[in-house]
């Protein structure tokens, strides 16, 4: 179905309003007119240190439809939630994550490098996060160099299936990844959960790659540096939706609303929808 088009649908409208009402209208439906959902980058990364639950929390406040997330695993067997595969830059730490027990984990702080207000922020479970978020917002989760990770898929496939949130109604729950192999294997195990590829590298947007990826994938997740609306036809096109990252100004946001991308990746949610 065709989706209107913004000035079609709000110009009756905003005709009746003064100014600064016509400007704050309009701001408020463009992203719901497109249906655009707003990804909240490792939480609301923008205002609370990334991948705490400072962080997701304020992207619930801000209404965004989906937070990011970023998988690895400790050397004990836990799986924990932090971008970097080295604890250093946002920690009080130091160190591989694989060659840090649990324990010495939750032990480090994770906000001060962000603010004083953020002292005492920990590194999140990856269950812990479940627990805490299903059913109340979406969750991208990305399984962070898993090639780091011998069985890692397993591993988060059996804390989903322990929640029933391996089953299709479970819609808001999207699994993705720089390593398409281990998106396969993610694939295999969780049939009915929404796959997504991740790359900003232009020599998988050809057509071929684009087949290819819609064999296992749901969801191809280029950096905006990439897309053009060509690219967003062809993934369309191929049955897949389109998410973009990572939108860190208010032009990076208005270019991949343009394009007619699904979702926006960002550390603002309300770059995307300005009433959060
Ligand atoms: O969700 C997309 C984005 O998170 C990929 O890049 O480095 O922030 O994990 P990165
Ligand atoms: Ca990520």
């Amino acid at each position: 179905m065709r989706k209107t088009s913004l000035f079609e649908a709000v110009l009756p409208f905003t005709l009746l309003l003064s100014p600064f009402q016509q400007a704050f209208a309009s701001e408020t439906t463009a992203a719901e007119l497109r249906k655009v959902d707003t990804v909240a980058h490792r939480g609301a990364s923008g205002y609370a240190p990334e991948n705490t639950i400072a962080a997701f929390d304020k992207g619930v406040d801000m209404k965004a439809d989906y937070i990011e997330i970023d998988i690895q695993r400790s050397k004990d067997g836990k799986l924990v939630i932090i971008h970097d595969t080295k604890v250093d830059r946002t920690t009080d730490g130091t160190g591989y994550v694989k060659d840090l027990t649990l324990e010495q984990i939750r032990s480090l702080d994770a906000g001060s490098w962000k603010g004083e207000q953020f002292k005492g922020e920990k590194i999140p479970t990856f269950d812990e996060i479940l627990d805490r978020y299903h059913g109340k917002i979406g969750i991208l989760m990305e399984l962070k160099s898993p090639e780091l990770y011998p069985g890692i898929e397993e591993m988060v496939a059996q804390e989903l299936k322990e929640r029933n949130l391996d089953k299709p109604q479970n819609e808001k729950i999207i699994i993705q990844s720089f390593n398409f192999e281990s998106m396969k294997k993610i694939n295999s195990l969780l049939p009915k959960v929404p796959i997504g590829v991740l790359t900003s590298n232009r020599a998988d947007t050809t057509e071929q790659a684009l087949r290819e990826f819609a064999s296992y994938a749901d969801y191809f997740n280029p950096s905006y540096g990439i897309v053009t609306e060509e690219l967003v036809n062809q993934v369309h096109a191929n049955g897949m939706k389109i998410q973009s990252w990572t939108v860190r100004s208010h032009e990076a946001a208005e270019f991949l609303l343009n394009m007619n991308v699904d979702g926006i990746i960002t550390d603002y949610p309300d770059f995307v929808d300005p009433r959060n």
